[in-house]
């Protein structure tokens, strides 16, 4: 029995859900940046801004209404980096978040008994730093993109360490912090979108010395309650700090409807597993991937497992 089944079997309800084979190797050389198209003025971010009655005299809608971001992906760094993309067809990581996504996509859109509230805030976390959090999040964001008729939201919450722009070979941008430290920013303004047409990113925006009290402030609750609300068609993916050596990752954790809890195989142990489960019990859902674990053929697979304590 592995260290995740054990720690797992001492909660309520655990549900094991497959087991699938990893991916190929992988390289982190991340150097290219992806593209910038010419803003095009005749497209309005429409899709992505809130209607019109939410600019008031107080707080106007800024200005970059008629200058919507959008960007093309680095397709080629980010297949080099484990990523899914688009042409690569069926591939064995492919069918691996295909199956990691399904339950929280039924948990997400569930309007029927057992409905999860703010479901579509989906928050992939881990106890410690390079158990594959960043990589999980984008693999699942990409997945759900790519395949299913639901806009996904990707939220670098990693405010601190921000990975995802290294991934998907961004610049720095406009994001998550400029909106909490600036009251004339939107969450419009600083939506990115994407060449995969149902991708759009919230970066996380400038490094600033009390990321963690913004992380933790009400406005960032405020803002988590528009996207729930406001967004509750689609589905909001966070990649955020670890939980073990962060205080932000555990507030951020107590407003997520679901967690996704990345543990490295072979590094993490029971005992980290197990207090990391205390520190996201207010989260009634939380999804297990047994990440970078070694199979008998010697390939690499996730062990993925799921677990409801409402
Ligand atoms: N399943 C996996 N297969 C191959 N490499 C992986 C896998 N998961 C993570 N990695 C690699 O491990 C490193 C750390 O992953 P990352 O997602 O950045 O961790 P975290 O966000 O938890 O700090 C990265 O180089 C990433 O590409
Ligand atoms: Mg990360």
């Amino acid at each position: 029995m592995s260290i995740i089944e054990k720690a797992a079997g001492k909660l309520d309800k655990e549900r094991k859900l497959g087991t699938v084979q990893l991916a190929p190797e992988v390289s982190t050389n991340l150097s290219e940046p992806a593209v910038r198209e010419k803003d095009d003025p005749a497209e309005k971010n429409d899709e992505l801004r809130p209607s019109p009655a939410s600019g008031t005299p107080d707080r106007p809608l800024s200005a970059s209404v008629l200058t919507p971001k959008r960007i093309t992906l680095n397709h080629t760094k980010m297949r080099e980096y484990g990523i899914v993309t688009p042409d690569q067809g069926r591939t064995q990581i492919a069918e691996q978040f295909r199956v990691i996504k399904r339950p929280l996509l039924t948990n997400a859109f569930n309007k029927g008994p057992g409905m999860i509230k703010n479901g579509n805030l989906i928050m992939v976390t881990s106890a410690l730093a390079g158990e594959g959090k960043s990589f999980c999040t984008v693999n699942l964001a990409m997945s759900i993109a790519m395949e299913m008729d639901r806009t996904v939201l990707l939220v670098d919450a990693d405010v601190a360490r921000p990975t995802v722009p290294k991934i998907l070979g961004l610049g720095t941008e406009q994001g998550l912090m400029d909106i909490l430290l600036d009251d004339n920013l939107d969450l419009a303004d600083v939506l990115i979108k994407t060449d995969i047409e149902k991708l759009t990113l919230l970066t996380a925006g400038r490094r600033h010395s009390h990321s963690t009290e913004l992380l933790a402030s009400q406005s960032m609750g405020a803002l988590l309650r528009e996207l729930a609300q406001r967004y509750a068609d689609r589905v909001v993916i966070f990649d955020s700090p670890p939980l073990l050596l962060t205080s932000e990752a555990r507030v951020l954790a107590g407003q997520m409807g679901q967690i996704v809890l990345v543990v490295e195989a072979e590094t993490t142990s029971q005992q980290t597993v197990k207090e990391t489960l205390r520190q996201i019990e207010s989260c009634d859902v939380v999804n297990l991937i047994y990440n970078k674990a070694r199979s008998f053929s010697g390939g690499e697979y996730y062990g993925y497992y799921y677990h409801e304590s409402a």
